[in-house]
């Protein structure tokens, strides 16, 4: 699909992979997006998933018409972009590949598929096309350490990795204005949490080198390509991700076992949605999707986690999503705390001591009941609940 002059648009769809990195859900499937500029010199930028391969260089083939691709421009080696690097060397011998120091290590160690005669490029470096000028712009962690962004002068398209990508394949158009785009952005929200969302602060210094770039064009690794009308809210969105600017409203997460933590649960509710707060998610942790509860973190400034002991630790699914935080930047938000126990309490103790690690503002004292959470816990739910919404809104 040509997505612009000589610019096309060689991607493939997975519909059928249950989880990307074998961890996060993809009901909406994923786009693996890999474009093509056929100038006096050929450039692939980026591959696909090896399993899409017979479909990948049908698309190039029918494209070229007989000519070779002379550059293969490697943004990021994760495999999902990198795994059809040696079978697209094996169909077009001639091909350089494009890369910087860090590239090359991971193309070594990957697919021990390097050469000498391929191209290390500098952070600023640039390679002629003919008519297109590439820019090379390094971005570590978006969202490995080699990861760079090209930047076409000549059409001022950014080809920018998985940055500004989403899960959600393409169903038919590829350009946003062809799309549904609000299940675009909200997949957008969600990949981010799940893949990026450690990297805050590179994120944020990636976002003040790409403002000096005159951008048109958008083409992620993932997902649709953003053009002009649209480029500025998606620069928003990811400055907004990155800069912990969150939305009024409170995540309640919470393990349950028989039904206590439940309750209290529904209680901070109740308090919270009584004192103003009216976007409130509660996540049975042993239900939701955990991809959804991250996503739904990174969207709001209030949080609540709790659950019973068990063990002599925090109940399991509360554990690991505790796990999860502590591995993210997920700083800037509102906590509160809640956790039972039957004859020796550990769940409010294990949950605090994330606290450091996930270096949110408590609010309130940590909820602690034992055995049946009776009337008077409820009430005390109620209010911190209340407390949550008050810091919440301020
Ligand atoms: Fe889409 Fe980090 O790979």
């Amino acid at each position: 699909m040509k997505i612009k002059d000589d610019v096309f648009y060689v991607g493939v769809q997975d519909r059928t992979k249950h989880r990307f990195e074998s961890l996060w859900s993809l009901p909406k499937g994923v786009s693996y997006n890999s474009y093509l500029i056929v100038d006096e010199k050929v450039a692939l930028i980026d591959t696909v998933e090896a399993d899409f391969f017979p479909q990948f260089i049908e698309s190039i083939q029918e494209i070229l018409q007989g000519r070779t691709i002379d550059y293969l421009v490697i943004n990021h080696m994760e495999p999902d972009h990198s795994s059809s690097i040696s079978m697209i060397r094996q169909y077009f011998p001639e091909v350089k590949l494009v890369g910087n120091k860090k590239t090359f290590d991971m193309v070594h160690g990957f697919y021990e598929a390097c050469r000498e005669d391929d191209v290390v490029v500098e952070n600023g470096g640039t390679l002629s096309l003919g008519r297109h000028e590439l820019l090379f712009t390094y971005v570590p962690m978006l969202h490995w350490p080699e990861t760079m962004v090209t930047f076409d002068t000549t059409d001022k398209i950014l080809f920018s990795g998985d940055a500004f990508g989403c899960f959600g394949a393409l169903n038919g158009g590829i350009f946003d204005y062809q799309t549904d785009t609000d299940l675009y952005f909200a997949e957008m929200e969600r990949y981010y949490a799940c893949i990026l969302g450690k990297y805050s602060a590179p994120v944020q210094t990636a976002l003040k080198k790409l403002a000096a770039l005159d951008i048109d064009m958008i083409c992620s690794t993932h997902g649709p390509i953003w053009t002009h009308e649209y480029i500025p809210a998606v620069l928003q969105k990811y400055n907004d991700l990155s800069a912990g600017n969150l939305k009024e409203g409170i995540v309640i997460c919470y393990g349950s076992m028989y039904g206590n933590a439940q309750s209290v649960a529904e209680a901070i509710a109740e308090g919270a949605a009584a004192a103003g707060v009216k976007k409130i998610i509660i996540h049975n942790l042993t239900v939701s999707d955990p991809s959804e509860v991250l996503a739904d973190i990174y969207r709001y400034r209030g949080l609540a986690i709790g659950g019973p002991t068990y063990n002599g630790d925090v109940y399991p699914a509360v554990k690991e999503l505790l796990n999860r935080l502590a591995g993210r930047d997920v700083s800037r938000r509102k906590l509160a705390i809640f956790g039972g126990w039957t004859w020796a309490g550990a769940a409010v103790k294990v949950i605090t001591s994330f606290e450091d690690a996930m270096k949110m503002e408590r609010v309130g004292e940590p909820l602690e009941w034992k055995q049946t959470a009776r009337r008077e816990v409820l009430e005390n739910a109620r209010t911190l609940g209340a407390d949550l919404a008050t810091a919440v809104k301020a």
